[in-house]
């Protein structure tokens, strides 16, 4: 599904942020991409929805070179590969149903399809029951799960959480997690950058340990020693 060959990364300023990747996941997979801060997880990341372009190597995201995508065909990868944020990037001035509709409504889909496919996504996260509260009127696992939804929505291929958890405490963090989980099993292929050792260690998932922008390590049952 996701071949990084021989990838490195350098910002305009000079930084490198990636070096020398080589990171394929099959799909269906479930990944840990663990690291300090600034180790390269959200570049990684950025590079597979082209939010970013490799400086050498080559990045493909189911069969595709991202680099050679033409500009009209990135939306269409972006709802191949859905994203998830730390601060969860919901649009406050809309409710949850709102927010999780919003991309099948400019992507042109009828009435029905639209709250079909609403009721389906927020029904998977658990989150029918605040369908009309807005952002600002959830917890912060009830922001995470609508924004997971929101991706959901669109049945991608991979779901990325870039620090999903990052602003939660203990248990909306394993109820997050398991959410990933849940996700997973049903197909997507799913990537979890993250620090948190706590959970890396306890689901014994593949570990994909990033530092100073290379893979130091990449263990099928993999920890995290932070
Ligand atoms: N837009 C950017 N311009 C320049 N340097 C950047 C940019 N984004 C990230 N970096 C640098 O690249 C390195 C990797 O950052 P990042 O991918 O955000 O790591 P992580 O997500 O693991 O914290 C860091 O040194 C960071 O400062
Ligand atoms: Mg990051």
């Amino acid at each position: 599904m996701i071949a990084l060959e021989d990838v490195s990364k350098r910002y305009p300023n000079g930084t490198y942020a990636l070096r020398d990747i080589d990171l394929r996941v099959e799909a269906g997979g479930f990944v840990f991409v663990v690291g300090s801060s600034g180790a390269g997880k959200s570049t990684l990341n950025r590079l597979l929805i082209r939010d970013e372009l490799p400086s050498t190597g080559r990045v493909t995201v189911d069969g595709q070179d991202v680099a050679r995508l033409p500009r009209s065909k990135v939306p269409l990868l972006r709802r191949e590969v859905g994203v998830v944020f730390q601060d969860f990037k919901l649009l406050q001035t809309k409710t949850v149903f709102e927010n999780v509709a919003f991309a099948l409504i400019v992507t042109g889909h009828d009435g029905r399809t639209v709250r079909d496919e609403t009721e389906r996504a927020l029904a998977l996260v658990g989150l029918a029951s605040r369908r009309d509260h807005f952002p600002r009127e959830l917890s912060g696992g009830e922001q995470q799960r609508t924004a997971i939804a929101r991706t959901l929505v669109m049945h991608p291929k991979v779901l990325i959480a870039d620090e999903p958890t990052g602003n939660l405490d203990p248990v909306t963090t394993w109820e997050i997690i398991k959410l990933l989980v849940r996700v997973n099993e049903l197909g997507t292929t799913v990537i979890v950058a993250t620090h948190n050792a706590e959970i890396v260690n306890a689901l014994r998932r593949r570990v994909v340990h990033l530092d100073h922008g290379r893979v130091i390590r990449d263990e099928a049952e993999g920890v995290y020693a932070a």
